[in-house]
């Protein structure tokens, strides 16, 4: 089977990175496998025409049975994770199972069935006790929030089995992915998909701080672009790679951003830090409550990563515009919200 024509395999399909790549696979005529157990994804994210894109699997990644759809598989594409930083806090073994044993399972059912490569979605959460910015692929990272844990675990896995087996995994770390099919509706819903949300529901969102907080946010046809290139290219295996724009935008601006695009002109309630993660009490509870330092810490938390390495090895830059990528977001949920 030709590297460039072989079956690929994505975990997390149903999602919204996973779903967004799927479709684009099938559109360039990859033929695909798709996995996802529906913990946090959505079926309508893979359908065209009242049908999934490609064959969908509803399983779980640890299921024995991914084994079985590994075979003749080209390249793995593996995002199922816990992603919500709360809900990985308050279930950690939950958390580590999945994120970590689940990583680990992927990669040995690809080693067994003699997959060629294995393309990983970590984060730059791992980044989060670093304070040199904008953050390189070789600082030392020392993370202590449950989901950054898990990612940088399963990161280890990923190079362990490349640098043991010869099996060809890259590590991507996405910075703050926005765009079309972000969850706007789970309980815990990323920044930029909270905030359409509440605007064109023409209520005032809640965010926390002072709003000056700023982080590197990259568009969804932009991180899906990338692991394209990862699919083929030469440099990656064995490599750790950012995703990230390589510009800071604080929360203020990122609202004046989808004010602008939803043409809304309700403003944002601050609240104090420490309210951040108050849908999940237990994790304030007992004698051993999460440090309000510590969360503190996680809401004002500065990201900014370099693009060099992505940039020199692989050749890739984000090239989408904050306000056109809001726009193409804000265009897309009013069709779902309506
Ligand atoms: N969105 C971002 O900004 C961002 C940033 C950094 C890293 N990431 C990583 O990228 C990947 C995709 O993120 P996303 O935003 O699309 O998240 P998402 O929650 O929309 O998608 C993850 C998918 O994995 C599935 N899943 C969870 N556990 C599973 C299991 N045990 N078996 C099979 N499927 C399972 C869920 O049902 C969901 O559809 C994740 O690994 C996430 O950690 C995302």
């Amino acid at each position: 089977m030709s590297a460039s024509g072989g079956t690929v395999l994505v975990t997390g399909a149903a999602g919204f990175i996973g779903s967004s790549l799927a479709r684009e696979l099938v559109r360039r005529g990859r033929p695909a496998r798709l996995v996802d157990d529906l913990s946090h994804g959505h079926m309508e994210n893979l359908l065209e025409g009242g049908k999934p894109v490609a064959p969908f699997s509803r399983l779980d990644v640890r299921d024995p049975a991914l084994e079985g759809l590994m075979e003749g598989v080209d390249t793995v594409f593996h995002l199922a994770a816990v992603s919500a930083l709360p809900v990985c806090q308050s279930r950690p073994r939950e958390a580590y199972d999945i994120n970590v044993g689940g990583t680990v399972a992927v990669l040995e059912a690809a080693r067994r069935a003699g997959v060629r490569r294995v393309v990983f979605a970590s984060t730059s959460a791992v980044y989060e006790s670093n304070h040199d910015f904008p953050c390189r692929e070789d600082d030392p990272v020392r993370p202590t929030l449950v989901y950054a844990m898990t990612k940088k675990a399963a990161e280890e896995a990923c190079l362990g089995y490349h640098a043991a087996y010869g099996l060809e995994t890259v590590v991507t770390r996405y910075y703050n992915v926005y765009g079309p099919n972000q969850d706007m509706l789970r309980k815990s819903p990323a920044f930029v998909s909270y905030v359409v949300r509440e605007l064109l529901a023409g209520r005032r969102p809640a965010l926390h701080s002072d709003g000056e907080q700023r982080r590197d946010y990259v568009f969804i046809d932009d991180v899906v672009a990338l692991n394209l290139l990862c699919m083929e290219h030469p440099a990656a295996p064995g490599g750790v790679f950012n995703v990230a724009s390589g510009d800071a935008w604080s929360v203020r601006e990122i609202y004046r951003v989808v004010q602008e695009a939803t043409g809304s002109s309700l403003e944002a309630e601050y609240r104090p830090a420490a309210r951040f993660w108050e849908a999940y009490p237990e994790l304030s509870a007992g004698k051993h409550p999460l440090s309000a330092g510590r969360l503190e810490a996680e809401v004002n938390k500065f990201t900014l990563g370099s693009v060099f390495k992505t940039r020199d090895l692989l050749g890739w830059t984000a090239r989408t515009g904050l306000k056109d990528g809001m726009a193409r977001t804000v265009a897309h949920a009013r069709g779902v919200l309506k």
